[in-house]
């Protein structure tokens, strides 16, 4: 089976998040497993040009100009093939959607083209059986196809609700599409353009990247105005949990890091923790507890939750190494913490893959306080480093970590510390009971042993990617 991956970023070319991370590792499984999957995505400023082969040139009307870009050849270290789309006055600039905090106000006509270019790349003799779309990034593909009766069977994914791209209406013609596309039953939402809804809409297939937030979304506290929709779709919307790429998710091959290890011997984990408290200023305490924190600083993420809860954290002994950037109120107030508890809390505004392994590493604890979480990795990364995670019951968080209870304790399934209300005095409670449980050496080392032992392993979600393509193609068949 032939599969086009329609992305707007991937490892190792662009990453804002953990889409970049699932792109990189997603595809590699798959092919793994016999299929033929090339990815597409747009050719952005940083990527080598070197060694790509052109293969194909699209021409595009996009509002009152006409776009004239190319799609060029390469690979992924990892063997995928890769189209990338090529249209230096889209995509040449310093971010993949946006500088100093803001999108760029390009950014319909930005991706509509690329979902052009997308849907043009069958032009390279290469016909695929199935197109998987991620995000609204890659949703107009679905709309496109639609609107040109094409029956190619398409698969649309969401990897997070929160971004819907959102549009002024006047921009609608910057899509192409016929006016009649600008409905309920399409792009309109609120008088807005939503591309999202295109994937929504028009895709055959729909998922999402764990079960919990594939049932989470058809609520109206989750849904983001598109529940509703959503509950519409429910026989054609499956959950998929994220997996990990072990070649570069692993203490045992790691190559961020000073020191390495695995479950038979965390020797190298202390040296990884004595390391990183150098590396980012903190006292070199071997028996302080050390909670690690790396991410988007963005409401979904619940840092305000942990800043709400800093007296406690302090006061519980702990050190806190932060690695993050986004909402300038909350890098503000991580930076005053820093200033605050030079001893216990240490921060890093800016984006630095080396350091997010570091901190997998070196940390004793994961913090992920999230408001709402469609899969996450690192709490997944964080259990084949023995960093024990310290998450809110949400979404792909719920899927992966288990509670320590007697009773999860008893039968071996205990992996991490959970809480379900969304207050600092729940964040506290529960970072609390890590704290103690991290005093009981025994108890500390069971928790890592099952973290370190498990397998998140891409392959598992690649044969579940595997049938819903499968059925896919049946739906798309019925639909004609
Ligand atoms: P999301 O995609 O919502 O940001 P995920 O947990 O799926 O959340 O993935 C986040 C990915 O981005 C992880 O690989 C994480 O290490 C990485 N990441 C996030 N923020 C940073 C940062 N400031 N520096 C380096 N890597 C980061
Ligand atoms: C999104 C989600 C995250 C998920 C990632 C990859 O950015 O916020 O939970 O892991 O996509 O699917």
């Amino acid at each position: 089976m032939k599969v086009l991956f329609c992305v707007s970023e991937a490892v190792p070319f662009a990453k804002t998040g953990g889409l970049a991370d699932v792109a990189g590792a997603l595809p590699a499984a798959l092919r793994r497993g016999g299929l033929d999957v090339r990815v597409v995505m747009p050719l952005y400023r940083g990527i080598a040009r070197d060694g790509l082969e052109p293969v194909l040139t699209v021409e595009r009307p996009v509002g009152g100009r006409t776009i004239a870009g190319a799609v060029r050849r390469g690979t992924m270290p990892n063997g995928t093939p890769v189209y990338f789309v090529d249209a230096p006055e889209l995509y040449d600039r310093p971010g993949l959607y946006g500088e100093g905090g803001r999108d760029y106000d390009d950014n319909l006509a930005r991706f509509a083209f690329f979902c052009q270019a997308a849907v043009a790349v069958r032009r390279d003799a290469w016909t695929p059986d199935v197109v998987h779309c991620h995000d609204w990034q890659a949703a107009l593909v679905a709309a496109y196809l639609r609107w040109e009766r094409d029956p190619l069977p398409t698969m649309f994914t969401v990897h997070n609700l929160a971004y819907q791209g959102l549009f002024p209406a006047a921009q609608f013609e910057l899509t192409g599409l016929p006016g009649a596309a600008f409905a309920m039953d399409g792009l309109e939402f609120y008088g807005q353009v939503n591309v999202m809804k295109a994937g929504l809409v028009w895709a055959h297939v729909l998922s999402t990247v764990s079960e919990t937030y594939a049932r989470e979304i058809q609520s109206p506290e989750y849904g983001m105005g598109l529940d509703g929709l959503l509950r519409v779709r429910a026989a054609d919307l499956f959950g998929v949990l994220n997996g990990v790429d072990y070649s570069q998710w692993d203490p045992t091959v790691d190559v961020h890091l000073p020191a390495r290890y695995g479950p038979d011997d965390l020797g190298g984990k202390a040296r990884c923790k004595a390391a990183l408290q150098r590396e980012v200023g903190l006292p070199e305490h071997a028996y302080a507890p050390l909670v690690g924190a790396v991410a988007r600083l963005v409401s979904q993420k619940g840092f305000d939750l942990v800043t709400a809860a800093l007296e406690g954290i302090a006061a519980m002994g702990v050190q806190l190494v932060l690695l993050g950037t986004g909402d300038p109120s909350l890098e503000a107030a991580f930076r005053a913490a820093a200033a605050r508890w030079p001893q216990q809390v240490a921060v890093t505004i800016g984006f630095d893959e080396g350091l997010a392994h570091r901190i997998e590493a070196g940390a004793d604890m994961f913090l992920m306080p999230s408001r709402f979480e469609p899969s996450g990795l690192n709490q997944l990364y964080s259990l084949r480093y023995g960093t024990v995670p310290v998450v809110r019951r949400t979404g792909g968080l719920a899927d992966s970590i288990v509670d320590v209870t007697p009773e999860t304790l008893q039968r071996g399934t205990a992996n991490g510390f959970v809480f379900d209300a969304y207050t600092p005095e729940a964040l506290l409670a529960t970072l609390g009971r890590a704290v103690a449980a991290y005093r009981d050496p025994g108890l500390w080392r069971f928790l890592q042993q099952v973290g370190m032992r498990a397998d998140f392993s891409w392959d598992r979600a690649a044969g579940r990617y595997r049938d819903l393509y499968a059925l896919t193609a049946e739906r798309a068949a019925r639909w004609r």
